[in-house]
């Protein structure tokens, strides 16, 4: 087996740990864990794992200590010990991995002891693989690290030991539910729930002892694909018993099994419209099958019409989530989570908050994210996103006073608790995100899911801290990925304005690939402005869908944030922003500065050369080049696109084409 690379867990990271003496009390599955964690680190480092005696580290796991939440621990010093308490062992795992990030400081710190908890109950990942090679999409559905790390050869793998090592980088951040397929069920894939079940079997034995749940994306026609049944209607009474039964003997086999993800009405996937039923009939039926066991379906909001005519200007996608959903708050089951996208369209390097996450108060939502980068570089650039996850959990649909994005999935807005949810960006590539960089949103991703609250340059520092036996690495990496993001989306559509991809594969620029198709992401540039009118006065009252303020905010191009201007107004080149610049020159300042960043990014890289890694060094420095070509077609086709249809020059006289 080739190499794989560490990522966050080289044995470096263990460093303070490990050098010293250790005691792990408790028993279970992810106790064992533990204690395996702790093994192998002092056998690296020089300390021991003791029984009894004096200890400078002890990991508690009891029962009864009185603590309520499995996943909480208390840290803190007594005497000379670090102690860390928990209930269960994944509280311990969790706390021992609070330990290890906080290196040395955790055995001099002021040594108060400190209560953790997650912030989300639920922090799961989705990963979008097939069974089978797809003939378009390839064994991954915008998977840009190679195969499926779970499946080969038409089934599980018989070698688990990769999934084993990235059930652990996901312990390790707090990661707690995995969904093994892809939500587009092909074929084989739609056999996991039935007779490939035995497999899944192995992954969630994999997976468990990490504190991990397993999930299965299903089709809604499998009643009829799998069940030999004329119908999938979920309101008939032969259908709920199939899912019924195919339900106990998914428990029979994983009694700890999370549930289903459905993309129901989507693209193409089968649902409840096909029978007259609305999505709440769809997603109930589901969840009383999973009911007597405890388990949940994770419902997709991302419905909406993909074959649109583009000539017709009253259909806007970014309506359909809420026109579809917000009708049915109040008509979910209890173990029903409605699975919403962070924006309305798809996972663009800049959109509004989904309206959907302030409409639904007796709705569990979980916020989507997606950390495979489809459309922000595809893991060949550098494009941190964990600011902009942040940003996201931060916003407040409802003002300055009001609860966050990650109060209302959290179930502290007074709405029921959700979670977040993210698309994995892992694949089998040797660096598991074909970008190095790229392990830097995992990571992220996990860390801002236990707690919201943390700033990203943190956990960047956090991230770098843990990877890189070399601390001298940290300023230099850190500049070159903290603004990456900003970066990505100064030399990619401007302000909101989306798209703007190859279509199909959407990677690198083609301005009007999506002007005139079915999707419904256009820009409507013409010769005298760009944008899209979603005001409720003159466009398609898509800012309608918000609360005060945010619909008012939105609606005036007075008060709309530079940023997302394009996404919600169709303006003149001439009209200026609040930057002071006009759109046209803002268009072109940011793509000669989005890509001169990236020349930049490049030049830092080089100067590490003898501080990283040669294999990290050496892929690193390939796609920085390919990053540096790409967002130099971008800078030139967006630049040069938009010359020519304004006629307006540069002010500063740069090369447009
Ligand atoms: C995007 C992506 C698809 C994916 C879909 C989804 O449209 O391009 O590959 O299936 O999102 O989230 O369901």
């Amino acid at each position: 087996m080739i190499d794989v690379h560490p990522a966050w867990l080289p044995a470096s990271a263990f460093r303070s740990v490990g050098s010293r003496r250790v005691r792990v009390t408790g028993d279970g599955p992810v106790v064992a864990t533990v204690r395996d964690e702790v093994r192998t680190a002092v056998a690296d480092h020089g300390g021991a794992l003791v029984e009894d005696g004096p200890a400078d580290l002890a990991l508690v796991c009891a029962p009864d200590d009185g603590e309520t939440d499995p996943e909480a621990f208390v840290v803190g010093r007594e005497g000379t010990t670090t102690v860390v308490r928990a209930v269960d062992g994944v509280g311990l795992l969790y706390g021992f991995h609070h330990v290890v990030r906080q290196g040395e400081s955790a055995f001099t710190g002021d040594g108060e002891a400190r209560r953790h908890a997650p912030r989300q109950p639920i922090r799961m990942l989705d990963h979008w693989d097939n069974v089978d090679e797809h003939p378009v999409m390839g064994q991954v559905e915008r998977g840009y690290a190679g195969g499926s790390i779970f499946y080969a050869d038409g089934g599980v793998r018989e070698d688990l030991s990769r999934v084993r090592s990235y059930a652990r980088l996901l312990g390790s951040i707090g990661v707690n539910r995995v969904c093994l397929n892809n939500v587009n069920v092909h074929r084989t894939e739609a056999r996991l729930l039935t007779d490939l079940l035995p497999d899944v079997v192995r992954l969630a034995e994999v997976f468990r002892p990490h504190g991990i749940r397993v999930h299965l994306s299903v089709s809604f026609a499998a009643p009829i694909t799998l069940g030999g049944l004329p119908t999938a209607d979920p309101l008939d009474p032969a259908v709920r018993d199939w899912w019924a039964h195919v339900t106990a003997d998914v428990y029979a086999a994983i009694p700890d099994f999370g549930g289903y993800v459905v993309k129901a009405d989507s693209e193409g996937q089968p649902g409840p419209f096909a029978y007259g039923r609305d999505h709440a009939d769809g997603a109930n039926t589901l969840a009383r099958a999973l009911a007597p066991f405890g388990g949940t379906v994770f419902w997709r909001a991302f419905v909406y019409n993909h074959r649109q005519d583009w000539r017709d200007r009253s259909t806007d996608r970014a309506r359909a989530a809420h026109d579809h959903f917000a009708p049915l708050d109040g008509s979910f089951d209890a173990n029903v989570v409605l699975q919403v996208k962070n924006g309305p369209l798809d996972f663009q390097v800049r959109e509004p908050v989904s309206p959907v996450i302030a409409a639904m108060p007796r709705t569990r939502l979980a916020v989507e994210f997606q950390v495979t980068q489809e459309y922000t570089g595809q893991q060949k650039h550098v494009c941190h996103l964990v600011p902009q996850w942040r940003e996201v959990l931060a916003f407040r649909p409802w003002g300055e006073d009001g609860h966050t994005v990650a109060d209302v999935a959290a179930g502290r807005a007074g709405t029921p608790a959700g979670g977040v949810v993210a698309v994995s960006n892992v694949g089998d590539d040797p660096f598991w995100t074909g970008h190095p960089l790229a392990q830097a949103n995992l990571f992220g991703f996990g860390r801002l899911a236990w707690d919201d609250r943390l700033a990203p340059e943190a956990v960047l520092d956090e991230w770098i801290g843990l990877t890189f036996a070399d601390d001298s690495v940290r300023d230099a990496l850190h500049g070159l990925m903290d603004g990456s993001w900003r970066t990505y989306e100064r030399y990619t559509a401007p302000l909101g304005v989306g798209f703007m991809v190859r279509p199909g594969d959407h990677y690198g620029p083609d301005v009007d690939g999506y002007e005139y198709s079915p999707w419904g992401t256009y820009h409507f540039a013409d010769r005298d402005g760009v944008g899209v009118d979603r005001t409720r006065a003159t466009g398609t009252g898509y800012t309608g869908q918000y609360p005060v303020p945010w619909r008012d905010r939105y609606e005036s191009v007075e008060t709309c944030p530079d940023e997302l201007l394009l996404f919600f107004h169709h303006v003149p080149y001439d009209h200026v922003l609040h930057s002071g610049e006009t759109v046209i020159q803002h268009i072109y300042d940011t793509h000669f500065a989005g890509r001169d960043e990236v020349a930049r990014m490049a030049d830092t890289w080089a100067g590490l050369a003898d501080r990283v890694p040669a294999d990290v060094f050496g892929r690193v420095t390939e796609l920085l080049a390919e990053q540096l070509r790409c967002a130099t077609e971008w800078r030139d086709q967006v630049n040069t696109y938009f010359r020519r249809k304004s006629g307006v020059p540069d002010k500063h006289g740069r090369t447009i084409y």
